[in-house]
C-alpha cells in the first residue's frame, strides 16, 4: 500500500502528544515530591507549633488558642474528597480575608513572609505558599 508510510506518520503525529504527555507526566510527579518535601521543613518551621508535627492540631502552643487549630490532614475528606486548593491557599496567606475574619488566630502568612527581609517579593511568596500546600496536599487521608 502506497499510503501506508503516511497512515503511520498520521498514527505517529496522533499519539506522541500522548507519550510526551507521559514521558514529561513522570519526573513533575518526582518533582511534586521534592516540593513536598521542601514545604513539609516550612511545615515543622511555621506551623507545627499549633497544628503538630502530624498537621492534626495538636501543636504544642493550641491550648493557648481560644480556637482549636483544625486538623489538616482531613481538608479533603471534608470537602468531598477534593483536597479545596484555593481555599487553602486563601486561608493561609490571609490578606485577602483580613477584616472578614475579625476572630482569626491564625497569622496572615502572606503579610509576614512579604513583609520578612528574606523574601524578594510576590513570586517567592507564592511559591512558598505552593511548596506547603503540595505538601499538605501529599498527606491528606
Ligand atoms: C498561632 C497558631 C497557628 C499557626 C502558627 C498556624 N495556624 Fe493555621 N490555623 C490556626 C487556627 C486557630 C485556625 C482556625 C481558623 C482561625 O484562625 O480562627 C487555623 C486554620 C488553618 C487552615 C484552615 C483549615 C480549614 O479547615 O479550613 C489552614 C489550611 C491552616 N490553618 C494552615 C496553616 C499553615 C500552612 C500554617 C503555617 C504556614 C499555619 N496554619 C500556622 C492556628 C495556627
Amino acid at each position: 500500500m502506497p499510503t501506508a508510510p503516511r497512515t503511520r506518520t498520521a498514527r505517529l503525529a496522533r499519539t506522541l502528544p500522548f507519550a510526551l504527555a507521559l514521558a514529561i507526566g513522570a519526573p513533575a510527579q518526582a518533582d511534586d515530591a521534592d516540593v513536598a518535601a521542601v514545604g513539609k521543613e516550612r511545615f515543622g518551621s511555621y506551623c507545627a507549633a499549633c497544628h503538630g508535627l502530624d498537621a492534626k492540631g495538636d501543636g504544642p502552643v493550641a491550648f493557648v488558642l481560644k480556637k482549636t487549630p483544625p486538623d489538616l490532614t482531613v481538608l479533603a475528606k471534608n470537602n468531598g474528597g477534593d483536597f479545596p486548593f484555593n481555599k487553602v491557599y486563601d486561608m493561609i496567606d490571609g490578606r485577602d480575608m483580613a477584616g472578614a475574619h475579625g476572630t482569626r488566630e491564625m497569622p496572615v502568612w502572606g503579610g509576614e513572609w512579604k513583609d520578612s527581609s528574606k523574601l524578594g517579593g510576590e513570586t517567592e511568596l507564592r511559591g512558598r505558599l505552593l511548596e506547603i500546600i503540595i505538601y499538605l496536599r501529599s498527606i491528606q487521608q
